[in-house]
């Protein structure tokens, strides 16, 4: 089991009142699944995302990855664990708007320390369609080209698991085609576990298992 979900609750504070985005959520992923997570607006998806990826901690229940219980790590080492382990694919794809795409792409890898492998961040870029804008800021890129950004970061780390919110969300069907084939290849040949939220009929499509999610429970 690569990952394991228990009992897992997350509730938001506004203004006093409690807000309930995930109740009771349990769910176990294999390694090297694809999994589509499937839900209308407010249902409770990015927020399953972003616990799976470590970014938020539930309010009660368990996140086991890799046989760690995530409760029991520190944020330091919480961020050492997300950043060798896991690319996050953010639905508002949450770039450093002071970084070109190369310095946006090399993140991850600047962060790790060490000897950045340029050839790596090119062959990433390039994945994506996006080696004539490597000099360009967030602000000055289309939606679509800014998601591509988002999702070759992701892609740098080489990650065992990619969660991805919505990750052709901006994309037009050909680009949104050939970035499901990059992501499906990386699963087929390397064993990259991904689960992704997707309203996209061509992307479920390829999933080995879809999830439905509504009003933070697991359908
Ligand atoms: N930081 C927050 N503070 C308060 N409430 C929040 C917060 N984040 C999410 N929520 C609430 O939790 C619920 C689930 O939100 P979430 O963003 O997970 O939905 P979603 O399925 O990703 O929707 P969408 O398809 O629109 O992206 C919603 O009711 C939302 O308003
Ligand atoms: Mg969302």
């Amino acid at each position: 089991m690569l990952i394991s979900v228990l009992n897992v609750t997350k509730t938001y504070m506004m203004d006093k009142v409690i807000i309930p985005a995930l109740t009771d959520v349990s769910l176990e992923i294999d390694s090297g699944d694809f999994i589509c997570l499937m839900g209308p607006s407010g249902a409770g998806k990015s927020t399953l995302l972003h616990v799976l990826g470590c970014i938020e901690t539930p309010t009660s229940g368990d996140v086991c990855i890799r046989g760690e219980n995530t409760r029991a790590m520190n944020d330091a080492s919480l961020s050492r664990f997300r950043n060798r382990h896991i690319g996050f694919i953010f639905q508002n794809f949450n770039l450093v708007s002071v970084l070109n795409v190369r310095e946006n792409v090399e993140y991850p890898l600047a962060i790790r320390g060490g000897k950045i492998d340029r050839s790596r961040v090119e062959s990433v870029i390039e994945s994506v369609g996006l080696v004539d804008y490597m000099n360009h800021r967030p602000d000055e890129l289309s939606g679509g080209q800014r998601q591509r950004v988002a999702i070759a970061r992701a892609l740098v780390t080489n990650p065992d698991i990619i969660l991805a919110d919505e990750p052709t969300a901006n994309l037009d069907s050909k680009t949104g085609e050939k970035i499901i084939d990059l992501l499906v290849h990386l699963n087929r040949d390397c064993g990259t576990t991904f689960i992704f939220s997707t309203h996209n009929e061509a992307l479920s499509h390829y999933a080995h298992r879809t999830i439905g999610i509504l009003d933070g429970r697991l359908a």
